[in-house]
């Protein structure tokens, strides 16, 4: 059924006592969910809405939350006894719905009041979080005493399990206050796995207990932010190390709760063999050849590995796992296993012993069995172990982008994960191949890539995803063998941090693009609409706006779309990603300024002609001029 609905904001809606009336607006929800439908009549919200429980604890964590979030938005919420006269009416269902699964939720605004009803809180929580969104996109910063909302109805359920988004807290440490707003940021819009980025070769963010130097040496680097990453000086002899810090047990357990109250579950991830600089400065005698390393400042390339025929190596991974597993209660423990250089295992006589002793085939095997030593012992405390798709070791001895992986592995537990990160065909591989895979592919979903044309970006490591290109992003693409589809658990983001040293610059290369990920991951494939989901996303900047999110504007780069005309000439049609961008333009070589011939649709144009256009949206000139030439 094709539906429209339409949000009334505005009428009866007096806004901080001033009576300002709200306009009219399309109901805009991200991601968009799997059916909705709008009715004639209306529901007003008062600024003191009433509350009331059916079948879950006024004390539960979502109770609390959404009562917590009322305040926020500037409402004194109430929690009353009966749903008789309550406005809000939360209904956690006594038999289960299995179209809704476990965090799907039915919302539905009546003449007489709003329901959210789910199977679990998880789902409850979800409905919150669109009927939020069905709340002035200003509501956290302005005070309203009343919102009219339209009847409807909204079933909505999730496509994948498996929402995630990653944070790489080593090459830049963030503090607690910033995961938490993170958090928040991926629940509203119904993200739930937290993949928490906690060693890696410049800087060691967990807590140990069992070997210090981990903390007083490997979680601090010396401070190199002055100067571009790319472009840092490595350390120095006796330089002092100042740049870093870790969480403490107690602050990972804050951050663990803040999750779960958001149905969000915290995924650590501890780099092994590669990646391991910051581990082998503390403990050098871990690496082949016992010179360890130092906490890298820049590029660190290749990363060091620690020495995989060492016994001690393997016990002191397992201690430190042991750690980490008594601290996140997490079902899944990321191990790591990208990028892992293997030369030095080349030339290790005790690498090379452990290859004989173990009948391995080569170094590629050799990491196969370090991972599958992790693998059993994370399984003895009930943990399942998620790995970058190297873990699946490499055919033949090649390394790099290309190399295809040995999906078959028989040294590798069938129970990894397989986090494809190197394009999706690893991953496809893996899950024809009956193992459990999470997509991330770099080409979508690397969001420390650029996202829009690099002249008016902050640096970034390279690369180029728009807001559209993430929206493209698609799991399980078309023609998917369903028992293959079964075996994908979803898709993340990653935040790779090289680049980015404040939570300011983390917002701005999550936000926007987040959005698109999380409807590509949410929403059924066939409710995926472009062109929707950019106005949609408008009124989203709003939202987070409202929150205090720093979010990027978007992808100004003219598109064409060319038709022939006759030989000489081509009808050309002028599109930016972001709506309400106004295009101006020259044909004779001159420079474009607000002054130029404005474009208001498909122009005729000579073919060799120069066209050079300024897109301005919201006023600001970036910096910014386009040059095309007619063919
Ligand atoms: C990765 O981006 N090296 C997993
Ligand atoms: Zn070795």
């Amino acid at each position: 059924m094709k539906t429209r609905m339409v949000l009334l904001v505005g009428l009866g809606l007096l806004v901080a006592g001033c009576g300002r009336k709200a306009e009219v607006r399309e109901l805009s929800i991200v991601p968009e969910p799997v059916f909705q439908v709008q009715k004639e009549g209306t529901y007003t919200l008062h600024g003191s809405p009433k509350l009331s429980v059916v079948g879950l604890g006024q004390n539960s964590a979502t109770v609390k939350y959404i009562m917590k979030t009322l305040r926020q938005a500037r409402m004194r919420p109430k929690l009353v006894a009966t749903s008789q006269n309550s406005d809000v009416e939360l209904v956690l269902y006594d038999t289960v719905n299995p179209e809704l699964g476990d965090e799907g939720y039915l919302l539905e605004v009546r003449s007489t009041g709003i329901t959210l009803s789910a199977n679990s809180e998880h789902g409850i929580f979800y409905a919150f979080q669109t009927l939020l969104q069905m709340l002035p996109p200003d509501v956290m910063g302005t005070v309203y005493s009343a919102v009219t909302l339209p009847e409807c109805t909204v079933l909505d359920y999730p496509r994948f399990e498996w929402r995630g988004v990653h944070l790489d807290v080593s090459r830049h440490f963030f503090p607690v206050k910033f995961v938490k707003k993170y958090l928040d940021v991926m629940a509203r819009y119904k993200m739930n796995k937290f993949h928490f980025h906690l060693t890696d070769d410049h800087g060691w963010r967990l807590p140990s207990e069992r070997y210090p130097l981990l903390n007083t040496v490997g979680s601090w680097r010396v401070d190199r932010d002055s100067s571009p990453w790319g472009q840092a000086d490595p350390p120095r002899e006796g330089e002092r190390t100042s740049y870093g810090g870790f969480y403490s047990r107690e602050e990972l357990g804050e951050i663990i709760r803040y999750a779960e109250e958001r149905g969000i579950e915290v995924i650590p991830e501890v780099e092994l063999p590669g990646h391991c600089a910051a581990l082998l400065a503390a403990y050098p005698q871990l690496s082949c050849d016992g010179k360890g390393s130092e906490v890298a400042t820049g590029p660190c390339w290749p990363s060091p590995v620690v020495c995989a025929g060492n016994d001690s190596t393997v016990e002191v991974l397992k201690r430190i796992l042991d750690e980490v597993c008594d601290i996140f209660p997490s079902r899944y423990i990321h191990i790591g296993g990208d990028e892992a250089f293997k030369d030095a295992w080349r030339q290790c006589p005790r690498c090379q012993q452990r290859i004989r002793q173990e009948h391995l085939a080569d170094e590629e095997q050799l990491q196969s069995w370090l991972i599958a030593q992790v693998q059993a012992h994370l399984a003895e405390r009930g943990k399942t172990i998620i790995g970058w798709d190297e873990i699946m070791g490499l055919k033949g001895t090649s390394w790099g982008m290309d190399a295809t992986v040995n999906a078959r592995n028989e040294l590798l537990g069938d129970d990894a994960v397989i986090m494809s990160w190197r394009g999706l065909k690893p991953g496809m591989e893996a899950a024809r191949a009956g193992r459990k895979v999470i997509m991330c592919p770099t080409e979508y979903c690397y969001l420390d890539y650029y996202q829009a044309d690099k002249r008016w970006q902050p640096a970034s490591i390279g690369g180029l995803i728009t807001l559209r290109k993430a929206y493209e992003f698609n799991p399980a693409p078309m023609g998917t063998n369903l028992h293959v589809e079964a075996n994908i658990l979803g898709g993340q983001c990653n935040l790779w941090t090289e680049y980015i040293n404040t939570p300011q610059h983390a917002e701005y290369m999550l936000l926007p693009r987040m959005l698109a990920i999380s409807e590509s991951l949410w929403s059924p494939r066939e409710r995926k609409d472009w062109a929707r989901f950019r106005r949609k996303v408008e009124e989203q900047k709003e939202r987070l706006r409202d929150a205090g999110y720093n979010y990027c504007e978007g992808s100004f780069t003219p598109q064409f779309e060319a038709r022939r005309v006759d030989e000489k000439t081509m009808n050309i049609a002028i599109s930016t990603e972001v709506p309400n961008t106004y295009i101006f333009y020259t044909t004779d070589m001159s420079e474009p300024t607000r002054e130029s011939a404005i474009y208001l649709g498909p122009i005729n144009l000579s073919r060799g002609t120069h066209i050079k256009i300024l897109p301005l949206y919201k006023d600001i000139e970036r910096d910014s001029v386009y040059e095309f030439v007619i063919k």
